[in-house]
């Protein structure tokens, strides 16, 4: 295991502060986004008894299968499947590329590149610069637009109204870090561990996460409203295999984003024990997994290179929290967000 805490970007001039409560404003790359969150996921939820759900009534989830171009032709060169923790490294990669990247120029460039392939009949590359002005077109309205990825209005609810102070969180599958640090700032003084076998999460992901991204939180002293950056909170980034984590039952969260969805169904139990086995007495678990829905079947169908290196599904509220379930959580409470479920849970 490999660890410590991450190098932390220097902080911008003009960041926002208390004054600009309740405003948004849509960045380069990304929305910034300080109003209130209104909707509450749990209220808007279907009262679901996962104790008498049946499979058969609910069905198992959708399978993502259209792999990127660059799996299989590893997989072609290699005469093997992908190792998992290489298909991670790709995507890690990939999925960064587009947080990265002004959608709005890069359409533009795609774009030209159309018009000029087009003019020279080079219909195959013409075809491949107009898939890229879709992708950035449909990026700049899911991530920069619609925020429907970091997605910090819905997760407030679902994160909201839990029996916490100064909490220990662990994020199990890291990437960037958003959600601890959107609990960090909900739940401040406490500390968060954030874990992910590859390196490149810790060091470019999270490590070069915007240090002027504003969070709305809450000032410990007032219990007022108070917007919280990166560097005013206590985080640290494990490189390791969760498989190696030598943690006892000490934490007060432990959380996943998008992550035991990617587990077939004979190794969900081992997924969900993680979320178990470094809880103490009364903590809660938080899962979100990626929702089925005819928005992000065609996400994935038209990100397939970008996105899809290994096993993922897609899933409703029901069948999350059925497999919380009969993994011997309680879920406490369940719900949708904008293109994920979420569940909190206490083992059972
Ligand atoms: C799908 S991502 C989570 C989605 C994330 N919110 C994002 O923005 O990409 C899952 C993360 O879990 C990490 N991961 C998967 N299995 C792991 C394991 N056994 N140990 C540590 N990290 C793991 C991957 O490297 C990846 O960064």
């Amino acid at each position: 295991m490999t660890g410590g805490a991450s190098p932390t970007p220097s902080p911008s001039a003009r960041r926002w502060g208390e004054h600009d409560l309740g405003r948004t404003e849509i960045r380069d790359t990304y929305r910034a986004d300080l109003r209130p969150t209104t909707r509450d996921v749990f209220a808007a939820s279907r009262p679901v008894d996962f104790a008498t759900l049946d499979w058969r009534d609910i069905g198992r989830p959708h399978r993502v299968e259209n792999w990127a171009a660059a799996r299989l032709s590893w997989e072609a060169g290699n005469g093997r499947t992908l190792p998992v923790p290489d298909a991670w490294k790709m995507f890690n990669r990939s999925f960064q590329h587009l947080f990265d990247t002004d959608p709005v120029a890069a359409r533009a460039e795609a774009f030209r590149a159309a018009g000029i392939r087009l003019r020279r009949a080079e219909l195959d590359a013409a075809r491949r610069a107009i898939g890229e002005v879709a992708r950035w077109t449909v990026w700049n309205q899911a991530h920069r637009v619609g925020d429907t990825v970091w997605d910090p209005r819905a997760k407030r609810s679902l994160f909201d109204g839990l029996d916490l102070r100064r909490p220990r969180v662990l994020f199990l599958g890291a990437a960037d870090g958003y959600e601890a640090m959107l609990l960090s700032a909900m739940y401040p003084g406490g500390e968060s561990v954030l874990v992910d076998y590859d390196d490149y999460c810790r060091d470019h992901r999270f490590g070069s996460f915007p240090t002027d991204y504003p969070f709305l939180g809450v000032d410990p002293a007032t219990g007022s409203p108070r917007v919280w950056h990166r560097d005013q909170m206590d985080l640290s980034y494990l490189v390791s295999d969760i498989r190696d984590l030598d943690f006892g039952p000490e934490f007060d969260v432990v959380v996943s984003i998008g992550l035991v969805e990617h587990f077939p169904d004979e190794h969900k139990p081992e997924a969900f024990d993680w979320h178990r086995r470094f809880l103490r007495p009364g903590g809660y678990a938080i899962l979100t997994t990626p929702r089925v829905a005819l928005r992000t079947r065609m996400f994935y169908r038209l990100f397939g290179d970008l996105m899809n290196f290994s096993y993922r599904e897609l899933q409703t509220v029901e069948q999350l929290g059925l497999y919380a379930h009969e993994n011997g959580f309680e879920v406490l409470r369940h719900g949708e967000i904008k293109t994920h479920n979420g569940v909190v849970c206490r083992p059972r």
